[in-house]
């Protein structure tokens, strides 16, 4: 069954430019009060695709009057080298949020390189400090891909009170913190995974569906309800190379009532989300931490 009209994008691009108008005045606020937010980012190795992400990342914060520091270094770079500039940038005043780009070399435990920033620089929001904050519901750093899907849902005006909301997808990053802020606005939430053994009978019901596994065609038309709004996390190649989502988008948009694309959906929101998260560190600080 279609939709009686192709679904509306959700524009993260336009979206984004809005957040990041109202990002650079509360930059330009707490200039006027002497302190310049300010974000370091980490990349260790030469992953191809964080290399891109984490360029994007910095200039996103020049363009927003945020000051950045990008620190690269060599695959081979030791956990307690990495742990101790970790020390160092818990304590350098300039820096309000601190990023360490995932994935990190195997001989690197990413989990306690997370669990060594401050809690309070935790922009990305993965520490466990972050998780259980918003696990219980109380102030904390929401990880950015999930709070930029949120703000999509919020810009369209829908109200997740007692709608069913399917997460495909339950990585720490995404599917997991995902569930519990639909969970915080009230909707009943499904968590869907790779051991779910009927995907498409939870997607049927489902009025609002995340996809993020990071698989093409995790999501087609006849699994979605018509009316339903969908938001696509993936980002992928299909078989010509093109970038493309979870979401068989050309047959989900013809059922769908919202949708993202991708790109120019979910992506350009992550970053944005950063941004919010630093000058939040920076304005809590300010505010006496
Ligand atoms: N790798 C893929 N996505 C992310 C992200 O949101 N933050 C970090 N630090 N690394 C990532």
């Amino acid at each position: 069954m279609t939709n009686s009209s192709p679904a509306q994008l959700i524009d993260g691009i336009a979206l984004s430019r809005e957040i990041r108008a109202d990002i650079a005045h509360r930059t330009s606020l707490l200039k006027q009060k002497g302190i310049t937010p300010g974000l370091a980012v980490v990349l260790v190795g030469d992953n191809q695709a964080s290399q891109v992400y984490v360029r994007n990342k910095v200039k996103a914060c020049a363009d927003a009057g945020l000051h950045s520091v990008l620190e690269q270094y060599p695959a081979s770079m030791s956990e307690d080298d990495l742990l101790a500039r970790i020390d160092a940038l818990n304590t350098d005043a300039s820096i309000h949020g601190i990023l360490v780009q995932l994935p990190l070399p195997a001989h690197i435990d990413a989990q306690k390189v997370i669990e060594a920033i401050a809690p309070s620089k935790d922009v990305d929001g993965f520490h466990v400090n972050s998780a259980g904050a918003l696990m219980v519901g109380r102030p904390g750093f929401w990880p950015c891909t999930p709070y930029g899907c949120m703000k999509m849902l919020e810009s369209i005006g829908f109200d997740l009170k007692g709608k069913h909301a399917v997460v495909i997808g339950r990585s720490n990053i995404v599917g997991k913190p995902m569930a519990l802020m639909l969970l915080q606005k009230n909707a009943t939430v499904t968590i869907c995974h790779s051991g779910t053994k009927d995907l498409k009978a939870m997607t049927l019901q489902a009025d609002v569906i995340v996809a993020a596994v990071g698989k093409v065609n995790v999501l087609t038309a006849d699994m979605v309800k018509p009316g339903a709004v969908v938001i696509d996390v993936g980002m992928n190649r299909n078989a010509l190379g093109k970038l493309c989502g979870d979401v068989d988008f050309e047959g989900v948009k013809q059922v769908a009532s919202y949708i993202t694309p991708v790109p120019g959906g979910v992506g350009p929101m992550t970053i944005t989300m950063l941004l919010v998260n630093t000058v939040e560190a920076a304005e809590r600080l300010a505010a006496g931490g």
